[in-house]
């Protein structure tokens, strides 16, 4: 029998050397994608893998104007690294829901420290959503990076409503999406700020709500205009699938209020 001792530093070496071959591998893909991540991407990403949150970067899910998201693997559960682009966000509009956010004490600062109040927004959100509704669930979050569990079927991401084209009974789902948002504002206290067929996945026929990155607290001085945005959103796809809704009645509903003019107005231009 091989002594402990050496067994110890024989498992110790192997495991350094995996880790090693990993960290090359990454390097080598990510060199040929170059052009599409910038430094901070590939430095965060590294960072994660560094750090041993994730064990290995499987490919891309999306890659959108202001985020990419990355599908990873850690200890044989899929995730999902979601990497928001420093330099193609519009940190106007971010500063805008930012500042009237009670959570965030952010004077006028740098664009580094508002895409981090940026990140951080999304994750409390989206642990505050976890605790009520079936949401993608935060894992942790690091500079310009967050990490989530994926939604999906073993490394398959599930698909978005929009492109879902299964058999699915909308009216079933209609109902589950209001009650959910019902859900958020009264007890989560939070809005999504950019509900739509775009944020909303569909596991085993049910809503899965993903990118809260726009979301803000109820007290939020533009939280009703932004429901209203999100119950219209939502109004105009189910209205397609031949749902009958409206949203100021909706509005009454998840609100107990009624919609007054101004805010609907205000919701435009957001
Ligand atoms: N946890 C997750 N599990 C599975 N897929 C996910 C997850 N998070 C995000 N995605 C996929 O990545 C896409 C983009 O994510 P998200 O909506 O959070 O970013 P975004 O900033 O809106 O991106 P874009 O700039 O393209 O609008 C989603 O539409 C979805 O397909
Ligand atoms: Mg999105």
């Amino acid at each position: 029998m091989e002594n402990p001792n050496k067994q110890e530093k024989r498992l110790d070496n192997e495991y350094q050397k995996k880790i090693i071959e990993r960290k090359k591998k990454f390097l080598e893909d990510f060199k040929t994608e170059n052009s599409v991540f910038d430094k901070k991407t590939q430095l965060a990403l590294f960072g994660l893998l560094n750090a041993n949150h994730v064990d290995e970067y499987l490919g891309i899910i999306n890659s959108g104007k202001e985020s990419i998201v990355f599908l990873a693997v850690k200890d044989n559960k899929y995730c999902a690294v979601k990497v928001y682009r420093v330099s193609t966000c519009d940190f106007k509009t971010m500063w805008k829901y930012i500042q009237g956010d009670p959570r965030f004490h952010l004077r006028k600062s740098s664009t580094r420290q508002i895409i981090h109040a940026w990140v951080d927004k999304e994750y409390r959100n989206l642990l505050r959503a976890n605790k009520y509704v079936n949401s993608s669930k935060a894992i942790l979050k690091r500079d310009n990076v967050m990490l989530m569990e994926l939604v999906g079927d073993g490394d398959i991401p599930a698909p978005r409503l929009k492109d879902y084209n299964g058999d699915i009974d909308y009216s079933k789902l209609y109902n589950t999406i209001v009650e959910d948002l019902k859900i958020l504002y009264n007890d989560a206290q939070i809005v999504h700020g950019d509900l739509s067929e775009y944020n909303i996945l569909i596991k085993d026929n049910e809503p899965v709500y993903i990118d809260f990155s726009q979301g803000v607290v109820i007290q939020h001085p533009l939280s009703k205009s932004l429901l209203i945005r999100d119950i219209k959103n939502v109004c105009n796809y189910f209205i397609k699938k031949g749902v009958s809704c409206n949203y100021k009645e909706l509005f009454k509903y998840i609100t107990g209020e009624e919609l007054r003019p101004i805010e609907e107005e205000l919701a435009i231009g957001y």
